[in-house]
């Protein structure tokens, strides 16, 4: 209906009902309605404060607002595809149920900055919470790397055995990244908590508001410091959704890692029945749905942050309707990741894992030649030429079907002279791990100073 629009006065004719249809955004922007009902009692008690609007308006306004949350939350607000968008559906519903007073609320402002405003606080909220989804994934990698300290794995450069490493550690390598994700995420909350509602259309406004007091009101540390900026601006949800691309891609990578360790050729791990779904026609079937759906949700992430990205890039300032695209694929990227942190912690709090074929696999392979090179090195050769001795040393042992600790004294001296009986000692998968002492390596002492680090949330 025509009369029902709240820019009505401009025309004569009623919209066509499709291009209404194509045009809103209720359809989605519904979920802002906490975020504009609270940006609206701001703004309203702000325009009374300076005398704006009469302070009985309003009280009218405040109510009114409060019992159309109220009515929303209890499902009972009809949203309308003719009213075109959150903001609008709101208004066009205190008018009708307080008058006067309800058509004085956007008085000094426009749905430009109105937006701006509801998005930035929704997104605040979101990133509080995904940061807490966080730190459960990370409690869950911790819970695992202290069940199974000393669990030796093969470590691996090229998908090839490179050196044995702790399990415990394969896991606080997972925590490091998602403490940066945390960490971009904050970073992107600093830069996003500022209050754009002032801005007006695209120029700012008449009326002598008081910016400040929003602010305040709304919990901001600060204003944006110009109105053409203030209602053209994504790049705090690009930021966000950049964030989010690289923790999915964090995701992914162990997702991929977690579905290869659970094959039969593997068995490093076994999922939890509760993560995994079977097949109709193979009865011994246990697929790793979960790791595997997360590799794959990924691709919608980028693939949002490619959508804003290429919406923004040549739209002229201030606002372009071009913008109201923004909203799916934030909306869905905060989804899919709040979802697949939630299901991941889950998840990896109830892996089980198998030790002894970890430690089996990390024995073979020639995992240890590096450290009879070090030994080489230790008893005084060149760091090159130990590299070639040993490398003779594997290529014997590939030859005739033998690891290296297998080799006898005799076979060793085929190689060098300097070996001698504290070689056995100093390629154990023990000895191997525990001479990474280094800050960072896989020693088991200094993992478990990691762990305690990490734990005491530093
Ligand atoms: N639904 C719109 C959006 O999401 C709100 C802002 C509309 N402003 C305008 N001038 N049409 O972007």
């Amino acid at each position: 209906m025509a009369h029902e629009k709240l820019w009505g006065g401009r025309f004569t004719q009623p919209t066509d009902k499709f291009v209404e249809e194509f045009t809103a955004s209720i359809q989605f922007d519904k979920r802002l309605y906490h975020q504009d009902i609270r940006g609206s009692i701001a703004h309203a008690r702000m325009l009374g404060k300076q005398g704006i609007i009469p302070m009985a308006d309003v009280e009218e306004i405040v109510h009114g607002l409060q019992a159309i949350l109220d009515q929303i939350e209890a499902g009972k607000f009809d949203f309308s595809v003719s009213l075109e968008d959150i903001h609008m559906n709101i208004e066009a519903r205190l008018s009708q149920r307080i008058g006067e007073a309800g058509k004085r609320l956007h008085t000094g402002r426009s749905r430009n900055d109105q937006v701006a405003l509801d998005i930035r606080l929704y997104l605040r909220d979101e990133l509080v919470e995904i940061s807490a989804y966080l730190d459960l994934l990370i409690d869950s990698l911790i819970f695992q790397a202290e069940e199974n300290l000393g669990v030796i794995m093969p470590g691996y450069t090229h998908l090839q055995t490179a050196q044995p490493i702790l399990f415990s550690h394969h896991m606080l390598a997972y925590v490091e990244m998602f403490k940066r994700d945390k960490g971009r995420m904050e970073d992107c909350l600093r830069r996003m908590n500022v209050m754009p509602l002032g801005a007006g259309a695209l120029a700012g406004t008449t009326f002598p508001i008081d910016r400040e007091h929003v602010a305040e009101l709304l919990d901001f540390p600060e204003v944006t410091r110009n109105s053409l900026d203030s209602v053209s601006d994504r790049d705090f949800a690009l930021e966000f959704m950049g964030a989010a691309s690289i923790l999915m891609m964090h995701l992914s990578r162990f997702s991929e890692e977690l579905i290869l360790w659970s094959t039969s050729e593997f068995r490093f791990i076994e999922l939890s029945d509760s993560f995994c779904t079977g097949s109709s026609i193979m009865p011994q079937k246990k697929n790793p749905d979960v790791p595997e759906l997360v590799r794959g949700k990924t691709g919608r992430v980028y693939g949002n942050l490619m959508a804003l990205l290429t919406v923004m890039k040549s739209l002229p300032l201030a606002y372009n309707k071009d913008m109201q695209e923004d909203k799916e694929p934030l909306f869905d990227t905060i989804d899919t990741v709040k979802g697949s942190l939630k299901i991941f912690a889950d998840m990896i709090r109830e892996l089980r894992v198998n030790s002894q074929t970890m430690r089996q696999a990390a024995a073979k392979g020639f995992s240890t030649a590096t450290d009879v090179a070090d030994y080489l090195v230790r008893k005084g050769m060149p760091f090159r030429d130990a590299h070639e001795v040993v490398g003779k040393a594997v290529r014997y042992c590939v030859e005739n079907g033998k690891e290296l600790p297998e080799l006898a004294m005799t076979e060793w001296h085929l190689f060098s002279a300097r070996i001698d009986e504290d070689i056995r000692e100093a390629i154990t998968l023990e000895a191997s791990v525990n001479a990474r002492a280094a800050t960072g390596g896989t020693a088991l002492e200094r993992v478990k100073e990691e762990i305690e680090r990490v734990k005491a949330g530093k």
